[in-house]
């Protein structure tokens, strides 16, 4: 998606209405983006701008409007005006959030991942999935060792650190390069590729690893059954797949205000025991803070079978 409108005075006008809506202006904020749209029609970002202004008006239809000719001009995704709508409870959310939604994100992200992420939002989804699996090797009578673990959504490598004494050699995916770039400065990891993680778990050989990670990664993915198919065919019998989610009350999976996803213990027991994996660990535990406030969550440690 450009960065411009293709137009001067749209790119000016558009720049003042970013402006109003910082300062919570979200009147002033959609006057100017539908001036925008007057001039560019066809130019996404204008669109998914005025659904946020008229969303700040609590204008829910207006912004279901506004989005919807976003997600229609935007044919990679990268916007991510499909899950601003699925989180109005509005239209089908889409079963994993746009590839390049995710790369724009965390690619912007990245340089100031690993502080943001620990001192403003608290995240310890690493230590605690380091902990159940631990808990599970326990209860298995396993030992707390792995030969060939696989980082999915590795990001930055925060996982790695946790796990690094612990394993022989560990292997991971992002979808973000500059993320992966941050995984590969730690020296952690034996390899990391650029890829989506359904994508890179098809490219694993059948019984080739012993532990498969996630951490807070699944709040990208609405469908987890396919991940759990491709899983239950990588991971060797007695292997672990652990990994977090946000948690969903009612609906299997859905998509939440913060444009994440999260997922009901339900769905998480249904497939596992349609995969072949037996539940380790199923614990309540939030992972990260959203504006000071725990994030719901649960943290998964599935024993193959
Ligand atoms: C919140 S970060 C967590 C990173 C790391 N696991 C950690 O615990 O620090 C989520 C990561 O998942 C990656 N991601 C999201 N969806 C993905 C997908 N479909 N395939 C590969 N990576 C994905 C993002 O690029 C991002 O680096």
């Amino acid at each position: 998606m450009s960065a411009t409108s293709g137009d001067l005075l749209a790119d000016r006008r558009y720049a003042w209405g970013a402006g109003a809506f910082k300062e919570r202006d979200f009147e002033g904020a959609a006057d100017l983006f539908r001036q925008v749209i007057e001039i560019a029609p066809e130019w996404a970002p204008a669109h998914l701008s005025l659904g946020d202004s008229l969303m700040g008006l609590g204008d829910r239809a207006g912004a279901q409007i506004a989005w919807g000719h976003a997600l229609r001009l935007d044919a990679s995704g990268v916007l991510g005006a499909a899950l601003k709508i699925a989180a109005l409870g509005a239209g089908r959310a889409p079963a994993a959030a746009p590839r390049e939604y995710v790369r724009a994100l965390f690619d912007e992200y990245a340089p100031r991942f690993d502080t943001h992420l620990r001192e403003k939002l608290a995240y310890r989804g690493p230590e605690l999935i380091l902990a159940a699996i631990e808990r599970a090797c326990g209860l298995r009578g396993r030992e707390f060792w792995f030969d060939r673990a696989l980082d999915l959504g590795c990001g930055t490598g925060l996982m790695a650190d946790e796990l690094w004494k612990r394993v022989d050699s560990m292997n991971g995916c992002d979808l973000s390069p500059v993320m992966i770039e941050g995984a590969l400065l730690s020296g952690k990891y034996s390899n990391l590729r650029v890829a989506d993680v359904g994508d890179y778990l098809v490219s694993q050989g059948e019984d080739s690893s012993d532990l498969v990670v996630a951490a807070d990664v699944f709040v990208y993915i609405g469908d987890l059954e396919p991940l759990f198919a491709q899983s239950a065919r990588v991971i060797e019998r007695g292997g672990l797949f652990a990994f977090s989610v946000q948690r969903a009350e009612g609906a299997e999976w859905s998509v939440g205000a913060d444009l994440r996803y999260a997922h009901s213990r339900a769905y998480l027991g249904r497939l596992a025991s349609k995969h072949g994996f037996e539940v380790a660990v199923l614990d309540d535990a939030s992972t990260r803070k959203d504006a000071g406030v725990d994030v719901p969550g649960l943290v998964a440690v599935l024993a193959r079978t």
